[in-house]
């Protein structure tokens, strides 16, 4: 089977990898020529993808910018982004110009499906007639489906093969294409009633994750307070064997997923008169976090007799999530913008991000990132970094990942 896969980035390059690996010739249309000429020379830029895979793959996955290419494959799975305006409103630009272009090359009897995160309707109201200005019409010229992507990049537990993907189509005949183009590459597929309920089933999800995780930092605020120490109250709790799911406290939440996916939703509730508050208040209370970290580094300074502005900070981990070094919507670059506002001198170690152009710096050794530092704080706990050696390195070490439970120091200020 032939397949095109549109946007090779975190999602698109991992399915068509996983595609080619199980039998498949996979087309890979992006716009970013600097990823293609990377594939072109076997270079992979994501973590999950190592280039000794990427090469054992060779020619059957055919990197390219032109849309013509898609028009041989029996289906086009499309996996551009789907950000928030400055506003914070669903911004449908890479969905309009991947559907634009592939309307002007779509081909009779083709399978197209969406996988980038949207709100419920995107593909029956918005994509479909997008598509039929090809002038073939949706369900039955061309099939159309949606089918929500649940990839947690750096996981290696839960990979795309064993995670159930769940298929909804426009019409009967598509959602059954679907399902069989998914069975090649995962072993459970969950057909659902709509295109509708897929997406929506994927907002909830997210929204189900940044509820909860809200709902854990408001009460770490409360525990700071309280001088309760929050982690070992989620540790204890964690132990009744039903009706409780474990969340941690954090700096914030971060990645392409989870501060943007719920506000796709809440954006499109309004039009049903229908106010979404949990998703809202989970926002507000998720992106309070970052400025609450500044403020309890502050403190922390205080009480050593220092001063935010004027002390050197050694950043541990920008990147948003342990082992990977994407800086989407990462709680430690706004951190770090908070803390440079205030005049604070920064350094950084993160070994899975070589610069952050934004703020001139580079990554540079864990020694010396402690050396001449006022303060060591942790804000992503990447596997590896050497704890202890942070502890015994910083003259005051703030830990909001809870990594430095194992270790009693005066100096030692956690979440
Ligand atoms: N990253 C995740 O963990 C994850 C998980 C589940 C769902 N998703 C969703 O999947 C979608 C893709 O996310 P991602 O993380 O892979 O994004 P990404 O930015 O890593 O990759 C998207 C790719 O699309 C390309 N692109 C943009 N516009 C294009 C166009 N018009 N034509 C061709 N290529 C184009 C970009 O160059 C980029 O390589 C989003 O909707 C996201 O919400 C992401």
């Amino acid at each position: 089977m032939k397949v095109g896969v549109v946007g090779l980035g975190y999602v698109g390059l991992p399915l068509a990898v996983a595609l080619v690996e199980r039998g498949c010739e996979v087309v890979g249309v992006d716009s970013d020529q600097r990823k293609l000429a990377a594939l072109g020379v076997g270079e992979s830029y994501i973590e999950d993808i190592a280039s000794e895979r990427l090469r054992a793959v060779g020619s059957k996955l055919y990197p390219s910018r032109r849309y013509a290419d898609l028009a041989a494959c029996e289906a086009v799975i499309l996996a551009v982004p789907t950000p928030l305006t400055r506003n914070r409103e669903p911004d449908l630009g890479p969905l309009v110009a991947a559907g634009t272009a592939l309307a002007n090359v779509l081909q009779q009897g083709q399978l197209v499906v969406l996988e980038s995160t949207t709100y419920p309707g995107t593909t029956s109201e918005w994509l479909a007639p997008l598509l039929e200005e090809s002038g073939l019409a949706a369900g039955r010229d061309f099939n159309l489906a949606f089918s929500p992507e649940r990839i947690d990049p750096g996981r290696t537990d839960y990979t795309l093969a064993n995670t159930p993907k769940v298929v909804g189509g426009l019409t009967d005949a598509c959602l059954q294409r679907a399902v069989a183009l998914y069975r090649i590459v995962c072993d459970e597929v969950v057909a659902v009633s709509s295109t509708e309920a897929a997406e929506l089933t994927k907002l909830l999800e997210n929204v189900f994750r940044s509820v909860n995780i809200a709902l854990v930092n408001e009460l770490a605020m409360l525990c700071d307070r309280m001088k309760i120490d929050i982690w070992e109250v989620v540790e204890a709790a964690a132990t009744k064997p039903y009706g409780f799911m474990s969340f941690k406290p954090g700096p914030g939440m971060g990645g392409h997923c989870l501060p943007v996916d719920p506000f796709y939703l809440a954006w499109r509730a309004r039009e049903f008169d229908t106010p979404t508050e949990f998703i809202e208040l989970a926002g507000e209370v998720n992106q309070a976090m970052p400025y609450f970290c500044a403020e309890k580094i502050a403190h922390a300074l205080n009480d050593h007799e220092k001063a935010l502005r004027g002390s050197r900070i050694a950043v541990l981990g920008v990147s948003y999530k342990p082992g990977v070094g994407d800086l989407r919507e990462s709680p430690a670059i706004k951190i770090m913008r908070i803390l440079a506002e205030r005049g604070s001198e920064l350094v950084y170690h993160d070994e899975h991000v070589p610069e952050l152009g934004d703020f001139g710096l580079f990554c540079q050794s864990l020694e010396a990132v402690l050396d001449r530092a006022d303060v060591a704080v942790i804000l992503t706990a990447h596997p590896g970094l050497d704890l202890q050696a942070v502890v015994d390195g910083a003259p005051l070490v703030v830990d909001f990942r809870g990594v430095t439970r194992g270790i009693e120091a005066k100096h030692l200020v956690r979440l």
